[in-house]
């Protein structure tokens, strides 16, 4: 089966069962239990786009991908509470920077609680991302990072942030997406020299992590 139709399902069938899980708990007490805090803030706020932070499994392949031992700058995209950005904060060297955009203001809130002075944390949209560089005097990036729902912007939005993504590297520097379908691997080609696909199965829903360099 193509790796394209594969992902149309799996998308198919994760959006079905949302549906079902959305019914369930929107009027529970469950509220106030720490544990459905993700998913409380994803019914709030449907650009979220998981019900769950990622797995260990899914952030242990990102952040292989990543490869961020040599690192001097990195930047993640949709950091969310910072599942994947305290795995960063914990393999990147001690000089690094990393700047971390959330667009959801409850997970903002929850990044700023990472107490780590090489974290820069920052409130606003990624689409935003070359104007908040260049205002922090950051740049240019080793690695770019991105959890976000790329599906959700539209074909130019999505364009013009890879074109800023690419832009935004050193060169030889990587871009690591991770997305539940293979929607990105053709613009990615546009942008990058070379992009390799893995998928990990062990994640809700499962995910596909395109590395591409620049
Ligand atoms: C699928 S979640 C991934 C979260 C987390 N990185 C993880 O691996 O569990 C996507 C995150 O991207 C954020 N997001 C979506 N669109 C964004 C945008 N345009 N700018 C900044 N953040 C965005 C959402 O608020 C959400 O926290």
């Amino acid at each position: 089966m193509k790796e394209r139709s594969l992902g149309r399902i799996i998308e198919g069938h994760f959006k079905k069962g949302l549906q079902k899980v959305e019914e369930i708990f929107k009027d529970t007490r469950a509220a106030d239990d720490k544990l459905f805090s993700y998913f409380r803030v994803f019914i709030d706020d449907k650009g979220v786009a998981s019900v769950t932070p990622s797995s260990k499994y899914l952030v242990g392949r990102v952040l292989k991908a990543m490869d961020v031992k040599r690192a001097s700058f990195i930047i993640e995209y949709g950091a969310a509470d910072g599942v994947v950005t305290r795995k960063i904060l914990e393999k990147m060297p001690a000089q690094c920077k990393l700047l971390a955009i959330e667009l959801n203001e409850k997970f903002y809130s929850d990044l700023n609680k990472i107490s780590d002075p090489r974290l820069i944390a920052h409130h606003g949209d990624v689409r935003g991302v070359v104007h908040i560089a260049e205002q922090r005097g950051l740049g240019p990036a080793d690695v770019i990072v991105s959890g976000i729902p790329f599906a959700f912007l539209s074909s130019s939005g999505r364009n013009d942030l890879l074109a800023d993504t690419a832009r935004l590297l050193k060169p030889g520097g990587r871009f690591v997406g991770y997305q539940v379908t293979t929607h990105l691997i053709h613009p990615l080609h546009a942008h990058f020299k070379k992009v390799k696909t893995e998928f990990e199965l062990r994640n809700i829903p499962p995910n596909f992590v395109f590395t591409a360099f620049k």
